[in-house]
């Protein structure tokens, strides 16, 4: 089914020419997203689960088209129309990298390592753009208003921004020297008043190893290898981050290893994908879990619109110029 409602309104092409060719990708993401509740008015009705079931299928469906046609909009690349003959990630790459002159191939090692970052990326529990998600659809808003919420928080670079923040890092050190200046740059690490981290290590949840990581390691070893990147500078620059970090005292005795975001930002990277668009994919692999989640929560019988409580601790009484108490 998601091979299949791939297309979007032919519409949607005069919507994304509002926006500036250099705008983010994730400011055209959110707008194009938040467009799609202006068409689809068949399946709207949140309490019906039919219609719960056709939104969640039009979002996955059609969020790798909206992607690739934000980043063609950037390149001034003509839009390719998804082909439903293949896979997802397949038809992903296909119409963000292939062009109307010539035939495009997709390359299944490729194709198997986007797969995997969009299965692992899928769903990650109540992390922000989840909960925003639940609590916006808890208004009983329209579905794709809900997801463009979603879109919205991932942007922030505490939350989806992690891989790209990775290898802004990564390039800075190469600027600075590569290689040769990683020791420097651990030192700054390991010093509190530094304030610099190393981005892609650590996890809030995961203390001891981010499952996902272990996957993503051996994916990016394989497209590293496929696309003959092993002696690529930023890369053989990660590769040692890494050796360096897992032998480190610091980063062993505080059970500080890779991340998930280390690996899929240099795998991007490799397969050609631009760094402001990581987020971008991290939100098209999201939806699947964002969509599910909001199912579950307006499928459940008990459901009732999300109310956070607030504690104001502020002054009790202030007094108003002009106005007697
Ligand atoms: C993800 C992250 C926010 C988790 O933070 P956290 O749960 O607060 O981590 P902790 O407080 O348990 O950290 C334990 C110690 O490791 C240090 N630490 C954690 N992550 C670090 C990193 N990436 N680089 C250097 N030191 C780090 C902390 O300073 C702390 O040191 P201390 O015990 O001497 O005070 C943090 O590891 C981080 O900022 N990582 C980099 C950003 C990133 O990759 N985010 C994507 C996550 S999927």
């Amino acid at each position: 089914m998601v091979t299949n409602h791939t297309m979007v309104n032919e519409q949607m092409q005069f919507f994304l020419r509002g926006f500036r060719r250099d705008a983010h990708p994730m400011a055209i993401l959110t707008g194009l997203v938040g467009g799609m509740s202006a068409f689809y008015h068949d399946s709207t009705d949140i309490n019906n689960p039919k219609h719960r079931e056709i939104a969640a299928i039009r979002l996955i469906a059609k969020m790798p088209t909206l992607v690739a046609l934000s980043y063609k909009y950037k390149m001034g690349q003509p839009y390719m129309y998804p082909k439903n003959n293949l896979s997802y990630a397949g038809n992903f790459l296909r119409m963000m990298f292939g062009t109307p002159c010539e035939d495009y191939v997709v390359n299944p090692v490729i194709e198997r390592a986007l797969d995997r970052i969009f299965i692992l990326h899928a769903d990650h529990e109540q992390n922000a753009s989840t909960s925003t998600v639940r609590l916006c659809a808890s208004s009983g808003t329209n579905p794709f208003a809900a997801i463009a919420a979603g879109v919205a928080c991932l942007w922030g670079p505490a939350h989806g921004g992690a891989n790209e923040a990775c290898l802004n890092m990564l390039e800075d050190i190469q600027a600075q020297g590569g290689v040769a200046k990683v020791g420097e740059f651990m030192e700054k690490v390991k010093d509190k008043n530094s304030g610099v981290k190393l981005m892609g290590f650590g996890h809030r949840v995961y203390k001891n190893y981010d499952p996902r990581a272990k996957l993503m390691q051996e994916t990016c070893n394989e497209v590293l290898a496929e696309l003959g990147l092993e002696n690529d500078p930023l890369f053989k620059l990660a590769k040692e981050l890494e050796r360096i970090a897992l032998e480190d005292e610091y980063f062993v005795s505080r059970k500080l290893y890779p991340n998930v975001d280390f690996y899929s930002g240099i795998v991007q990277r490799a397969i050609g994908i631009p760094v402001n668009l990581f987020t971008g994919v991290f939100a098209l692999a999201r939806t699947v879990g964002w969509i599910a989640q909001l199912n579950e929560m307006i499928g459940d019988p008990e459901y009732k619109i999300g109310r956070p409580r607030q504690l104001f601790t502020g002054s009790p009484s202030r007094d108003i110029p002009g106005f007697k108490r």
